[in-house]
């Protein structure tokens, strides 16, 4: 080898350490490594089991205004430690999202089940209705924005994953609205969008609502922009339950809504997040979107559980 090449290939080194091992930033008791340009950190050394003192709840807090998405890893935590450490950061929403019948398998009503197994533990048959529904999951999307008053906090804590797949992909919707051309800013700030849990399960082509379900499923009115009420920053408010522009003509905004999607979900906003057991990944849904990616869930099992924490109300009623 050349001297050179040698130099060339020391540079290429050192550039790639820059750019792979961002230095970790300490927030409180956290030290935090950067995962993505903007979004996503990583915490190591917390034992979330105990009690959780306000220092330790607000350097979280904190710590998801900057980075969005947290991935804390190593927690041994079961279903009523998951449950208590997620009530330190407010009100709890119900598991319920109104179209689901496979009857808690978790013993915490407001534990959402997000996992590919029945009451059994069994890996659900591949036409049972749960399954079909899940698949929602894989459209990019934000909990509960289908409700009045959309989810905070998202909770995910990893319990069985698959050797490959089922990843987690996050994307940063301050990044995405930063970054969109003033004119399309101008264009769609002040827009309202109806949501419902019903659309994007139609999306992927499931559509055996039955009457009652349809009446739970009506949709809530959200704004399609937003202002972060803690960090202060715009972002898009984008999901796959999006269904209408309000004053719009459907096509139009579906088209819309789509070509914001595409914009605001490119590789260079996303956070890929390969589960290890015992990761607790927190996510802010007011800033990001997420989906799942597939994985051989006839094979596999996956059972991931949730916990979200409620907004503070509908976002209709918020001020840019
Ligand atoms: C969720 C969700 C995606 C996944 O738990 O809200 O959308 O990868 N999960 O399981
Ligand atoms: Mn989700």
């Amino acid at each position: 080898m050349t001297a050179s090449t040698k130099q060339r290939l020391a540079a290429m080194d050192a550039e790639s350490t820059t750019t792979l091992c961002e230095e970790p930033v300490t927030i409180g008791q956290l030290r935090i490594t950067p995962l993505h340009s903007t979004i996503g950190g990583r915490v190591q050394g917390l034992d979330l089991r105990g009690p959780v003192s306000d220092a330790l709840r607000d350097a979280i807090n904190t710590a998801m205004d900057r980075f969005a998405v947290l991935v804390i890893a190593g927690q041994q935590l079961d279903d009523a430690q998951q449950f208590a450490f997620a009530t330190r950061f407010g009100p709890i929403e119900d598991a319920s999202s109104g179209v689901k019948e496979r009857g808690n398998r978790l013993s915490i009503k407001e534990m959402n089940d997000i996992s590919n197994l029945d009451a059994d533990g069994k890996i659900l048959a591949a036409d049972h209705r749960n399954r079909m529904y899940a698949l929602g999951n894989l459209l990019w999307h934000s909990d509960s924005s289908f409700k009045r008053s959309p989810a905070q906090y998202s909770m995910l804590h990893a319990r069985v994953v698959p050797p490959e797949g089922g990843e987690t992909e996050f994307a940063d919707m301050r990044a995405a609205w930063d970054e969109l051309p003033a004119k399309m800013k101008e264009k769609v700030k002040d827009l309202i969008c109806d949501h419902s849990i019903i659309t994007s399960r139609k999306k992927l082509g499931f559509d055996e609502f039955s009457a009652e379900e349809l009446k739970r499923g009506a949709p809530s009115p959200q704004r399609l922009v937003r202002r972060h009420e803690s960090s202060g920053r715009i972002s898009l408010f984008l999901s796959a339950h999006i269904g209408s522009i309000h004053g719009w003509h459907v096509p139009q905004a579906l088209a819309l809504i789509n070509d914001l999607t595409e914009f605001a979900t490119q590789r260079k906003f996303v956070y890929q997040h390969t589960w290890t057991v015992h990761d607790l990944v927190i996510w802010d849904n007011r800033c990001t979107m997420h989906r799942g990616r597939t994985y051989d869930s006839h094979v596999y099992p996956r059972d991931l559980r949730r916990v979200t924490v409620r907004g503070s109300g509908s976002t209709v009623d918020e001020q840019l």
